[in-house]
């Protein structure tokens, strides 16, 4: 299986910053690693960066999406506008925009099924706020949302599908789970993506670990074996840290 890792830049990057981490990714010999590598930078900066991506062995995403094609939505971005800045891939259900912008399970599913429908390659959030960590309720969330976004989605599959579990309270604050319970979360997610019968094939399913993955602890978590790559906010601003993480697998050579 392919390992896939993203850089989300969250609300971070200029044109010229995206450029030159780039650069350095295509310097370090980006292009001729296995693993699949994904820049999601600020919208603004998406058009500016197709040559340079490509230079990198790199694919494009747009950090959200709206379900409509066009019309009167404020600050929404289509599926079409990221196609047009050159976007492959799409994040649905980012932690930051479940609890800080307040979307629900309902929105995460329109925006995921539009993404796929019209395209893009999606990359499914999930994961448990510190309070529903601390309740005993890890399973019943994450299941939740999983269901949510993906029971009888047709469009889906292990092509066009990553999950990444990234745990809420590992999200910028350098706590992370452990590598067994990641990889036991990993492997219950597989499990309820296959009880839910549809197109995704569990096994071929790609699912990324997210919260605080940093070079010094990315090779731990990365070496289980239901962990298919990282999701990387904070570590991947700087490319030497983010090909540091991507290194820390045998297939990142
Ligand atoms: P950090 O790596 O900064 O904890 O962020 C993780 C994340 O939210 C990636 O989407």
């Amino acid at each position: 299986m392919r390992r896939v890792f993203g850089a989300n830049w969250k609300m971070n990057g200029t044109v010229a910053g995206a450029l030159e981490f780039l650069e350095r990714m295509a310097g370090m010999g980006s292009s001729s690693v296995s693993p699949e590598l994904v820049l999601f930078p600020p919208f603004t900066v998406l058009p500016m960066l197709r040559e340079s991506a490509v230079r990198a062995g790199m694919a494009l995403g747009g950090q959200d999406l709206f379900w409509e094609e066009s019309g009167a939505y404020t600050g929404e971005i289509s599926t079409g506008m990221l196609r047009e800045a050159g976007a492959e891939w799409f994040l649905a259900g980012h932690s930051e925009r479940r609890h800080v912008l307040g979307e629900s399970d309902r929105i995460v599913r329109k925006k995921l099924e539009k993404g796929l429908r019209n395209g893009l390659k999606g990359i499914l959030c999930v994961g448990e706020l510190r309070e529903e960590r601390e309740e005993g309720r890890t399973e019943e969330v994450v299941r939740g949302q999983i269901d949510a976004a993906l029971s009888g989605l047709e469009e889906a599959s292990a092509c066009n599908l990553v999950v990444a579990y990234e745990p809420v309270w590992a999200i910028g604050t350098g706590l992370t789970a452990t590598p067994e319970e990641a990889e036991r979360m990993h492997r219950l997610i597989r499990q309820w993506v296959g009880d839910l019968g549809g197109a995704v094939s569990p096994e071929e399913l790609r699912i990324q670990y997210g919260g605080s993955v940093k070079p010094d602890n990315a090779a731990d978590i990365l070496s289980r074996p239901s962990i298919d790559g990282a999701l990387v906010g904070g570590a991947s601003l700087q490319a030497d840290s983010f090909m540091a993480i991507v290194r820390s697998t045998p297939d990142g050579q």
